[in-house]
């Protein structure tokens, strides 16, 4: 036990370390991105939105450093140049967030096989190419590194019309929980993030009319159904998704692997 004057905040000092982030030009990907760089971290972003991308660069690179890839995580190839792209410019990769996703709609009996495939390519494959592509260069630290999965609160109760999403994030929850088996003797600690509803633009998938527009009287009612159904009466944000995507990269979270982090405001207990 260490008896020394405690400094907690010293824990999350990332400087020196080198991050990538998937889904970096969005939502929760761009606030984690924004995060880890005000703790001093160098940060390699990759999405396929340019502008986006392009956005996030600026907001990040206000706190340091970042390069930024377009990179479209369905392609293995270039998440693995994503990932060398960390080393290098920066010589090393401490901190991988498998960020990038989307919503695969549809009940189970109508979905095509190419729905299928797409669901898992965007939300499963991806991440297991983000992790194993990680992995060699993580072993080489003295200190391993930390891998941060986005799973979802859909892991935790069955909603009609969103299976295929839902069981590519249970299996990246279970991935997370492998891997952090698989690789924990390296130092290499493998969390996930479970979100509840959270405020980006991944909200907005259902409530678009025809012509693609936001159709705003039922996003309206859909964020105060979201807000009913957590006991503090809120939605999230993409911060709260930020600050454990934080925690987890530091070395305050230097004991937790295999985790499956719920900020979903208690929304499941309503289901
Ligand atoms: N917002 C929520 O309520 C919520 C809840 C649970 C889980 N999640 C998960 O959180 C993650 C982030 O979502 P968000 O809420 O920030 O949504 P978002 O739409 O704001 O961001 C998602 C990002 O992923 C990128 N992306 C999509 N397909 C890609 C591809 N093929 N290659 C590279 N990038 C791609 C998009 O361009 C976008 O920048 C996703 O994995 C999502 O499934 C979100």
């Amino acid at each position: 036990m260490s008896t020394n004057t405690p400094a907690p905040l010293r824990a999350y000092d990332l400087t020196g370390r080198v991050a990538v982030v998937t889904g970096a030009a969005s939502g929760i990907g761009r606030r984690s991105s924004e995060f880890l760089a005000a703790a001093g971290a160098r940060v390699v972003l990759g999405d396929v939105d340019a502008d986006g991308l392009r956005e996030t660069s600026e907001r990040v690179n206000v706190h340091g450093r970042s390069v930024a890839e377009i990179t479209d995580v369905t392609d293995r190839a270039a998440v693995e140049a994503l990932i060398r792209r960390a080393t290098e410019e920066y010589g090393r990769l401490d901190v991988l967030c498998n960020v990038a996703g989307a919503m695969s709609p549809g009940m189970i009996e109508e979905i095509t096989d190419q729905q299928l495939e797409d669901a898992l390519a965007l939300n499963l494959r991806s991440v297991v190419w983000g992790c194993r592509a990680a992995i060699p260069a993580m072993k080489r630290n003295e200190r391993g590194g930390s891998i941060i999965n986005v799973s979802s609160g859909a892991i935790d109760a069955p909603v009609a019309g969103i299976g295929l999403y839902a069981l590519a994030k249970a299996a990246v929850a279970m991935l997370t929980k492998t891997l952090a088996v698989e690789v924990g003797p390296y130092k290499i600690r493998v969390n996930a993030l479970a979100p509840g509803a959270t405020l980006t633009k991944f909200t907005t998938w259902r409530l678009q009319r025809a012509d693609g527009t936001l159709d705003r009287e039922a996003y309206d009612a859909f964020v105060e159904r979201m807000k009913e159904r957590s006991p503090l009466g809120e939605i999230g944000e993409a911060e709260d998704q930020a600050h454990l995507v934080l925690h987890l990269a530091s070395d305050a979270a230097r004991w937790t692997t295999g985790a499956i982090l719920r900020a979903n405001g208690g929304q499941t207990f309503a289901w």
